[in-house]
């Protein structure tokens, strides 16, 4: 499965040689992003660059109802890789008041769907698992956002950040392969502790070492993490974790929040490992650390003995869902 991570460049070209080929025309107040799971990663995505470089302001939807505020003035976005995941079906079924629907997919009932209802449809090369066909997806909603007159990142900078990953990859692989070294050796808990605005990268990177690795991962994001689950490092009933903190060394303040996070974790006796973005803006430096953390995921599989592409308890889940969501 390193083999889809080591494709990122690749899909990111793809997705760069369709920017521009699809649009939307309307005036808008918002985007709101539908989706779950590495689909859903899209939203949190959006949501962090908007925050960064200013745009639409992005609502995430990890639900199978939309919001009730969702009006004719809203951009609607849903993305599902496979097209068949029960709770964004729903989401969009119940999206009746928006004008402007588009769906992200790679196949499935919503490619259909939109097939049959004249919906704009972006389609996504079917040859990968919905975690590591991000970089298309992201790109594809990034260059549709551009094309409609609602930039969130340029093309310019899109362009320059594939360069910037490709330029990269030997740094990726090596530390991709020394974080997985060392949470293989501690073997305990993980705790992903990370600053805004990069939260979203820390359950990303919760995601990639829940799904391909197969372990359960907490994530502290500062600094709200100073306000609650700080206070419970005082007393837990274990100490048995090992820390993996991302930091941003261009961000001084993040930077100092970090620092002191690792106060606290030494204080508890836990094993810490900073990994540093690399990167001149944030969208690099969330291409960066998504396929440092993706590829780490891997490397720990594969030391585990675990097939990263396998998701049994979601596809089991995914068979009940039907009785839930009908
Ligand atoms: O990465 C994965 O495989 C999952 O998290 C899926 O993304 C999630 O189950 C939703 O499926 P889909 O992305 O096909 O809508």
């Amino acid at each position: 499965m390193l083999d889809h991570y080591l494709k990122w460049v690749e899909q990111l070209e793809e997705a760069l040689n369709t920017w521009g080929s699809i649009g939307v025309d309307g005036e808008y107040r918002a985007v709101v992003v539908g989706g779950m799971g590495g689909s859903g990663v899209v939203g949190d995505y959006l949501f962090l660059l908007s925050n960064s470089y200013g745009g639409l302001p992005v609502i995430v939807v990890k639900n199978h109802v939309p919001p009730r505020f969702i009006s004719d003035r809203d951009l609607v976005i849903a993305v599902s890789y496979s097209g068949n995941t029960l709770e964004t079906i729903s989401f969009v079924k119940k999206i009746n008041r928006v004008k402007d629907l588009v769906i992200v997919s790679s196949n499935g009932f919503l490619e259909k769907y939109c097939l049959e209802n004249n919906i704009v449809f972006i389609k996504v090369p079917s040859e990968y698992v919905p975690r590591t066909a991000l970089p298309y997806m992201l790109y594809s909603v990034l260059g549709l956002l551009d094309t409609s007159g609602y930039t969130i990142v340029s093309r310019r900078d899109a362009d320059k950040a594939v360069d910037f990953l490709r330029n990269s990859i030997d740094s990726i692989l090596s530390t991709g392969r020394e974080i997985a070294e060392y949470i293989y050796r501690c073997s305990r808990n993980l705790v992903l502790a990370v600053h805004e605005p990069y939260g979203s990268l820390g359950v990303r990177g919760k995601n990639e070492f829940n799904e391909n690795s197969k372990i359960p991962v907490k994530v502290e994001i500062a600094p709200e993490w100073m306000h609650n689950d700080i206070v419970g490092w005082e007393k837990p009933f274990t100490r048995d974790y090992c820390v993996l903190a991302i930091r941003d060394p261009g961000d001084r303040v993040g930077s100092m929040l970090i620092d002191y996070m690792l106060k606290i974790y030494g204080r508890n006796g836990f094993d810490t490992y900073v990994l540093e973005l690399s990167g001149d803006n944030v969208l690099e430096k969330i291409l960066y650390g998504s396929m440092v953390l993706g590829v780490s995921s891997i490397y720990l599989a594969e030391f585990r003995g675990v097939d990263p592409l396998v998701t049994e308890s979601i596809v089991e889940y995914k068979g009940f869902a039907h009785s839930i969501f009908g």
